[in-house]
């Protein structure tokens, strides 16, 4: 342990509450590490930055606007895991608004192998760019890297946390709570609204920052339908009991519980976090797959989600199904991932008033 470490350690120590204002400037969003920093305001900004994005970017004068509105910011996309969407359009997001990119998607070609530190790797990226993204397999090293640079150095580079291990992925709670607005949008919006995940919640970090982005509306109702061995964790269930969110744990049948969904959002089984190999195909997931049969169940107005990649909990004859929004989702990810680059740069009112 160096002395890093230690203080890292130290800090990881505060309840989440306050660690998570290490993350704020001024008051306002610096970086995005955990969706527990996120609320309604937040949202509602970046649904309507999403919302002006997308129409200005039509146009060849709209995208060449938003091209010269970072153009003078340089951006690390430090991505360690594997990752074909969450990297494509936060590399899309960021050339949308004029920022150059740089970029690590393996270890083995970084100083890492001649044995440097993500810190001082961190600390390097920070010297060249003026923002970092970054996918890696450690639950907490997006954490401790804006914690470094915000407390250890005097950089000004914010952090986006793009998926860390199995805990966390905000801005993928950021776009499915995106698709989600717009999708409810003539029903009210997602106030009132049952969401059921269903899959590996135990080690999808999508399913869990989704979750946690429950907080910020009204009335709604979660149901969690997975085996018992990928059930969603206690830490998730006790959040939702803290702030009053109603959920429900179904292990026997997703087909029980489907009736009932407004969203249903359908998860992979996350084999890769497993400790013994071959560890999970021993359990029975058979009755957690959404087949077309079952969509007889789900109500007319309901929205399938997905995060992606998908194997086989979806089957593809239900991507021609209206309710299958799984592919809109996706590409809802580049616009709320540029959408919410501008607001940590504060730019995004030069995008509102366009
Ligand atoms: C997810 C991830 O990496 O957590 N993919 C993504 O970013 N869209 C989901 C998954 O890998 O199952």
């Amino acid at each position: 342990m160096n002395i890093l470490d230690e203080e890292f350690a130290e800090f990881q120590k505060l309840p989440t509450e306050e660690r998570i204002g290490c993350f704020e400037k001024n008051g306002r969003l610096f970086d995005m590490i955990r969706s527990q920093q996120l609320n309604r305001e937040i949202i509602d900004d970046i649904y309507r930055i999403t919302n002006h994005l997308r129409r200005i970017s039509k146009s060849k004068p709209g995208s060449v606007f938003m091209q010269n509105i970072l153009c003078h910011k340089r951006a690390m996309l430090w991505f360690t895991q594997p990752s074909s969407r969450t990297f494509l359009s936060f590399e899309s997001a960021c050339h949308m608004l004029g920022i150059k990119t740089s970029e690590i998607r393996d270890a083995r070609v970084s100083s890492e192998v001649k044995g440097e530190s993500y810190d001082d790797s961190l600390r390097t990226f920070s010297s060249y760019t003026d923002l970092i993204i970054m996918r890696h397999k450690g639950e907490n090293i997006a954490e401790r890297a804006a914690w470094l640079l915000n407390t250890r150095t005097n950089r000004q580079v914010p952090v986006i946390n793009g998926g860390s291990g199995s805990d966390q992925h905000p801005t993928q709670a950021i776009l499915d709570v995106y698709t989600l607005q717009r999708s409810f949008e003539k029903q009210g919006g997602l106030d009132g609204k049952t969401i059921l995940m269903c899959g590996d919640l135990k080690r999808g970090r999508t399913a869990r920052s989704l979750s946690y982005l429950m907080k910020n509306f009204e009335d709604i109702k979660i149901i969690y339908a997975a085996p018992q061995a990928f059930q969603m964790k206690e830490d998730v269930c006790s959040f939702l009991e803290r702030h009053n969110i109603p959920y429900l744990l179904e292990t026997e049948a997703l087909e029980n519980v489907l009736p009932e969904a407004d969203a249903i959002y359908v998860t992979r089984i996350q084999d890769e976090h497993d400790a013994i190999a071959d560890e999970s195909s021993r359990i029975d997931t058979s009755r957690f797959r959404l087949r077309p049969l079952d969509m007889s169940k789900v109500k007319s107005t309901a929205v399938i989600m997905h995060p992606f990649p998908r194997r086989d909990e979806i089957d593809v004859a239900i991507d021609s199904d209206p309710r299958a929004m799984y592919w809109r989702q996706e590409r809802n990810g580049m616009w709320t991932r540029a959408a919410l680059i501008a607001y940590i740069f504060d730019v995004h009112d030069e995008i509102l008033n366009y």
